[in-house]
């Protein structure tokens, strides 16, 4: 029997179990191959002893309805920035890149499927260039890979979100307010510009547009002396205001990433100061986002992206992603998705349909 092991690093989010569901499906119906998982990313791979896990369709067997992932996950464990603690107690960042193939091709895999995001599918391309044969699927709630139209979580985080959005509509509503609903999405505005369009934002604030303040309160004036008597703003966490910075949280010890969240609170200070009468609430959802059950939306897209990867693992086409283009499920070489990441054009069809139909992105 070959050996295949399955790895979700990073962040989690809904439609991992059903990508590693149908893998395991897949592998078992056509094939003769026995698929293991890596517990907590490549951490599973790396520990002495390994931490790894048998996949078997009993193992699977109705995990793509569950959110998270069934092999558990960290973002702080990066095999290329890996936090070492040094005798004097000071954490120091090392490529342990070399180690984790050795690992790899000592423990007999003949092929890696790794499930993740930008940083993780730029581990995949660094392995992949150690000779390790790997295949990577997109995953994140995001949607900032560049080759694939929409990475699994995507939808079931817009799903939350337009949710949260349309019930604070109704409290908005009864209460004259000014609603600020935030949203996850690191430097990438698609979480953000989905949920406004979707549940009827009048602002909409993305990291792509840098936003004027004046901008924002001429457009909730004008709605108040319409005699709409509320507003709702979707802001991303990365948005900024122009000549401004993001706003970021603590400092987060082990992270790749400079931790965002609360710039709703800066927002709604920012709009007091330009002299908007009308009381305004705050809400960020944060993780609320990444964890649930996927939509049926996502189940079928990861179970489709799973069932491609396994196929160019068959045919031995390893270096690639598996994309979703248009209604096609294709490859890319992974070359091509590591070097940057997919952002809003400001000038795009979308932005230009948005401010149409009347939404602000204060620009
Ligand atoms: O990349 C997914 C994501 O949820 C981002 O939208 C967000 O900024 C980040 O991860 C949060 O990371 P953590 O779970 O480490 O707080």
């Amino acid at each position: 029997m070959k050996k295949l092991v399955v790895v979700t690093g990073g962040g989690d989010c809904p439609g991992l179990n059903a990508v590693i569901r149908s893998i395991v499906k897949v592998a078992e119906s056509t094939s003769d191959w026995e698929i293991f998982g890596s517990m907590e990313g490549f951490e599973g791979i790396l520990s002495n002893p390994p931490k790894l896990v048998h996949l078997s369709q009993e193992k699977v067997a109705g995990i793509h309805v569950k959110g998270g992932t069934i092999l558990q996950t960290t973002n702080r464990k990066n095999p290329m920035h890996y936090p070492i603690r040094q005798i004097n107690g000071v954490w120091e960042y090392e490529d342990i890149s070399d180690q984790l193939s050795s690992k790899i091709k000592e423990l007999g895999f003949d092929a890696v499927i790794n499930i993740g995001g930008d940083g993780s599918q730029r581990i995949s391309e660094a392995l992949y260039l150690k000779g390790i044969p790997i295949i990577g699927v997109p995953k994140t709630i995001d949607n900032d890979l560049v080759t694939t139209d929409y990475t699994f979580g995507f939808q079931s985080a817009v799903n939350t979100a337009t949710e949260s959005l349309d019930k604070l509509v109704s409290t908005a509503e009864s209460h004259h307010r000014v609603m600020i609903l935030e949203v996850m999405g690191r430097n990438a505005g698609w979480i953000a510009l989905h949920t406004a369009i979707a549940g009827g934002a009048e602002v909409c604030l993305i990291p792509e547009i840098p936003y004027s303040i004046e901008k924002i309160v001429e457009r909730i004036e004008r709605r108040y002396k319409l005699g709409k008597g509320f507003a709702t703003i979707v802001i991303a966490e990365g948005a900024k205001p122009q000549n401004g910075q993001v706003t970021s949280g603590d400092g987060d010890l082990h992270s790749e990433h400079v931790r965002l969240g609360g710039v709703t609170f800066t927002l709604a200070q920012q709009i007091k100061d330009q002299g908007c009468q009308a009381e305004i609430r705050e809400t960020v959802l944060g993780h609320v986002q990444r964890g649930g059950v996927p939509i049926p939306f996502d189940r079928y897209l990861a179970t489709m992206f799973g069932a491609k990867a396994f196929e160019l693992v068959q045919k031995g086409e390893f270096g690639k992603m598996v994309v979703l283009k248009g209604n096609q499920f294709e490859s890319t070489f992974l070359s091509a998705v590591s070097k940057s990441i997919k952002l809003i054009e400001p000038d795009c069809f979308e932005i230009q349909a948005a401010k149409s139909i009347g939404i602000s992105f204060g620009d």
